[in-house]
């Protein structure tokens, strides 16, 4: 059992691919025999807040609400389905939205709610796109509640929905092991114990259990060679050392600002949609040496996996006479991932000798697909295909940080479109209306939400210039999983910008304390949301506006009154050069010769003050 994906926000970029590139980078992760040829694809199940690297839309916003047209994991997972109907699907969700709490931050007061919340995305995913949901999981590194998952595992039983399997509980190995040992009513409904960064190793209690283990998220690592070797160390190694039979990594592909929080962290990158550039990174043929010669209900054969001379192998079956062995031979500081630790341990030349034996002895010929890391030298080598081994017993000479995969599957491809357009940076003119009738998607391009959730809206009763607009829609502090802002705010541009204007249409809807902003020089976002800093021109329903030096508001720059009032449009411009910046109202000077220091440079973005309904339109930077 092969590798893999999560989400948190991680595809945000990707769906503004234009073709041929957006399919091409489709083909290179989904695509049988072409390049990672992914087995399971894992998606969030978006909870309206931050999970990462942004925030994913809610299929249900509130207790009464229900779209299943938000975002872009539906639209991922069709993509997947089309180039591998086999690809295997899981949910997971990182946050919730408030009503599933009713007001306390924490999933599991109402659990019935809770499953029918989760249970209402997989039936939305069948009626709406015809996806079959495989796996789902409880919430992402967070506590799990035994009662929640029985309710879970009943409420997916009344809906006919028996074949969605349930993994627990995608953080440590334990508490889960233990409790699923002491409670045999939870073990009748658990079928995948997943552990996030295990480290290839899992417990004993793990095994006891006799469940099935899997390696629910893990890799997380720059996508360089060590990152590859990170994931080539761990694909083998999590089944020899730690018995499990699947590896997902987080995350798919990094199609999100790079200075966000783990910029790269992806099996390729793709973060460049208004240029086209992309690229096919080490991870992704790495991936191919598991992917391309094994399938979901192959087995592995019980063999001790580790190498003489340090590195490792695995043997798997279809149990129809196909045979596939993976070596793998990183070196420590070659294949660190981001956590945890790794432990000390050497790799030497060696050569290595197998014995077909048994039923493999018929075994004619095996194909032999090889990849070296070359690390700073830039002589990698990336998943050739070498001259075939004979018969019965065959020895190979193997160097460090080398990959084989030997194979009676003759079916393995390196395959490749020409090189995709030079990098750009993001267009230093931009402007948006937001006037699409039929978007193909609820969110407006290269915005990038931190937290709340911005979504295309239809004023249908504006009298022209208004009728299609962006709308901040997340009204309450969702059940968060890290820490999101008191304020919403959605970024886009470029994280080198120092000088510019942005200029934006604003509707306050909230009376009273309502407040909207523009911003520039914004330096934050992801997990790191709530210590944004920038220039912030915010005004508010009762009628006064700030300048302040960051997203929580604390760091007033300047004050006073504007004139400004709910439920009315207003043009904000915000102009930052240098060290001083300057707000217009409507096209007329409100403040000016703000000074300020830092941040040097930064996104812009626009949000609102407290979890409310805010309205922007006819979004234009212009920066240098
Ligand atoms: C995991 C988390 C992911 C991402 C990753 C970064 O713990 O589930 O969403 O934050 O860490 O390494
Ligand atoms: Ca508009």
């Amino acid at each position: 059992r092969g590798a893999v994906r999560a989400g948190a926000a991680t595809s945000r970029l990707l769906v503004n691919y234009q073709e041929p590139y957006r399919s091409q980078i489709l083909d290179y992760l989904f695509k049988p025999n072409f390049g990672a040829s992914l087995h399971i694809l894992k998606v969030e199940i978006g909870g309206d807040g931050q999970s990462t690297d942004g925030t994913e839309p809610s299929h249900m916003h509130y207790a009464n609400d229900e779209n299943y047209f938000r975002g872009y994991e539906w639209w991922l997972m069709k993509e997947a389905k089309k180039r591998n109907p086999k690809i295997k699907l899981i949910g997971l969700p990182w946050t919730f939205p408030a009503w599933i709490g009713k007001g306390e931050n924490w999933p599991y007061d109402y659990p019935d709610v809770t499953a029918y919340y989760i249970v209402s995305w997989i039936l939305g995913a069948k009626q709406y796109h015809d996806l079959d949901i495989d796996y789902v999981g409880i919430w992402n590194e967070r506590a799990f509640s035994s009662k929640y998952i029985k309710l879970l595992r009943y409420t997916l039983d009344k809906h006919d929905l028996q074949q969605v399997r349930i993994i627990a509980s995608d953080r440590l190995w334990e508490p889960i092991s233990f409790v699923l040992l002491l409670d045999s009513e939870l073990r009748g409904v658990v079928d995948v114990i997943g552990a996030h960064y295990p480290g290839t190793k899992t417990v004993p209690n793990a095994l006891l259990t006799k469940k099935k283990l899997w390696s629910s998220e893990d890799y997380s690592t720059f996508n360089d060679e060590v990152g590859a070797g990170c994931w080539a160390r761990i694909l083998n190694q999590n089944y020899v050392n730690g018995n499990m039979t699947s590896t997902i990594a987080w995350n798919l592909v990094a199609s999100y600002y790079e200075e966000l929080p783990f910029g790269r962290c992806g099996l390729m990158t793709a973060q460049q949609p208004w240029s086209g550039h992309y690229k096919v990174e080490a991870p992704i043929w790495i991936t191919a040496h598991t992917t391309q010669f094994t399938q979901p209900g192959w087995s592995y054969l019980q063999v001790d996996g580790h190498l003489q001379g340090g590195g490792s192998f695995v043997a798997l079956t279809d149990g129809l006479g196909n045979l596939t062995i993976i070596i793998e031979t990183m070196t420590h500081n070659r294949s660190q991932c981001i956590r945890p630790p790794l432990p000390h341990f050497s790799v030497t030349p060696q050569r290595a000798t197998f014995y077909l034996k048994g039923s493999f002895y018929m075994v004619e010929t095996l194909k032999v697909w090889h990849s070296r890391l070359g690390f700073e030298s830039g002589n990698s080598s990336l998943f050739q295909q070498l001259h075939p081994v004979w018969k019965g017993s065959f020895s190979l000479d193997l160097n460090m940080n080398e990959v084989y995969t030997l194979t009676t599957l003759k079916t393995g491809q390196k395959c490749g479109y020409p090189e995709p357009p030079p990098p750009q940076p993001f267009p230093s003119n931009y402007k948006d209306d937001f006037n699409i009738r039929n978007p193909p998607f609820s969110e407006a391009p290269n915005f990038a939400d931190q937290t709340g959730v911005f979504e295309y809206f239809i004023n249908a009763s504006d009298p022209g210039d208004h009728v299609f607009t962006l709308r901040q829609v997340v009204v309450q502090r969702p059940i968060t999983w890290a820490s999101d802002a008191d304020q919403t705010i959605s970024l886009i541009g470029n994280f080198q910008w120092v000088n510019m204007t942005v200029t934006c249409d604003i509707y306050i809807e909230k009376q009273r304390d309502g407040g909207v902003f523009i911003a520039g020089r914004v330096d934050n976002g992801g997990i790191y949301v709530r210590r944004t800093k920038g220039v912030f021109f915010w005004v508010f329903a009762d009628g006064t506006y700030r300048v302040t030096g960051d997203l929580a508001g604390e760091e007033i720059l300047m004050k006073g009154l504007s004139g400004v009032r709910d439920n009315a449009w207003h043009t904000l411009t915000l102009n930052i050069q240098g060290t001083s910046t300057s707000g217009l109202l409507n096209g007329y000077p409100l403040w000016e010769n703000v000074t300020i220091s830092e941040p040097t440079n930064g996104w812009a973005a626009i949000g609102t003050r407290s979890f409310e309904f805010a309205q922007f339109d006819n979004f234009h930077v212009e920066a240098s």
